[in-house]
């Protein structure tokens, strides 16, 4: 079996590196911080392919792929880390705040029941009884009860665990600057400090990913997208689904909080919060249920999301390096399609025969 070496250890890292350990492959996990504390650390683990992936997007299909994996990848995730994940498949209820909005959303229930996807109307009078806290503004709403969340940082921690378990080697605060071809075909990982040699490599580092130098290639164009998430003091029962709107959501959290995710900024590298994010973010969570307006704020998280210039995951073999694949910007569905990119990899790494999807392919972005 080959030794892989993993860069990146958010969830698709975290991810990947299981499925490669579990697969029998030798491997090592280089994160620049420690697992889970990029991206992933400011993720409310939506799972939500039918709304965040349009219809005509490529995403909407792989979301449904990677969605179908997630019950047993949990349930093996909880088995083999003997630790609890919070996952819950409650659904979203997607609400119209205009009348235009409400023809969308009934529109969208009527594609999405052609597609087979069980997806609800639900008239404004109906509202009060599917969730009564929400706005009685509400013009309608789309319930879509396969939808549901994750606990991401439980579930990345159990991925580190179930990977160790399998041999793998984590290194923390391994930032890794430069990956090139060795004569042999393998590949050379390099940190300021230190150099490693594997049969393979998986870059799976977010946004940082543009910030390594693969020698003969092009720098990976994603671009960090910030997003800003509040954890709410709310009362115990407010919701219990997820609650999507035009300008956000609001994930109900087992121990009683409220999630209120999220914005989308492009602002660099930049991690910080602001007081302009917690103010939009409570304006859109009020907006949706107004008893959030006394709330006070517990947390407030901030993440870059790695976006590509066509926002599609970047996941295949790269061309100027054999044995270095891709698995990197996924944007807002990183914590969505975990299972599935961890399923991709794991053939591009150990199956010389199986092919990258042309649509991820890492070629349409440059030379890679
Ligand atoms: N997928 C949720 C977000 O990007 O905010």
């Amino acid at each position: 079996m080959p030794s892989v070496i993993v860069v990146g250890g958010g969830v698709v890292g975290a991810t990947i590196a299981r499925e490669l350990a579990l697969a029998g492959a030798r491997v090592r996990l280089l994160d620049a911080r420690a697992p889970g504390d990029g991206a992933t650390r400011a993720s409310a683990g939506m799972l939500v392919p039918y709304i965040e992936g349009h219809p005509s997007s490529p995403l909407r299909e792989l979301g449904r792929e990677s969605l179908d994996l997630y019950d047993d990848f949990i349930v093996r995730l909880r088995r083999d880390s003997r630790s609890d994940i919070v996952y819950e498949r409650c659904g979203t209820l997607e609400v119209a705040l205009t009348q235009e909005g409400a023809e969308k959303l009934s529109a969208a229930s009527g594609t999405l029941w052609r597609e087979g996807v069980e997806a609800r109307w639900v008239p404004a009078a109906i509202i009060p009884d599917l969730e009564p806290n929400v706005t009685p503004e509400a013009q309608g709403g789309l319930f879509i009860p396969q939808h549901g969340f994750v606990g991401v940082a439980s579930l990345t921690a159990a991925a580190v665990a179930a990977a160790e378990a399998r041999g793998a080697e984590v290194m923390v605060e391994t930032g890794v600057l430069g990956i090139r071809r060795l004569p042999d075909g393998g590949v050379e990982v390099r940190t300021a400090t230190d150099s490693w040699e594997a049969d393979a490599c998986v870059m799976a580092a977010g946004s940082w990913s543009s910030r390594i130098a693969v020698e003969g290639a092009d720098p990976v164009p994603v671009t960090p997208i910030r997003g800003q998430l509040l954890q709410l003091s709310a009362p115990r029962g407010l919701l219990t689904r997820v609650i999507w709107g035009p300008a956000g959501y609001l994930v109900p959290w087992p121990d009683g909080s409220v999630l209120a995710g999220a914005t989308v900024e492009d602002v660099g590298f930049d991690e910080g919060t602001t007081q302009e994010g917690r103010h939009d973010l409570m304006e859109m969570a009020v907006a949706l249920v107004p008893a959030l307006e006394n709330a006070s704020i517990s947390d407030v998280r901030a993440g870059l999301r790695p976006r590509a210039p066509d926002d599609l995951p970047i996941i295949g073999r790269s061309k100027v390096v054999p044995g270095l694949v891709y698995a990197t910007g996924h944007y807002r569905s990183g914590v969505l399609l975990a299972p599935l990119t961890a399923e991709l990899v794991r053939r591009l790494v150990l199956d010389q025969s199986a092919s990258t999807l042309p649509v991820l392919d890492p070629q349409r972005c440059g030379n890679l």
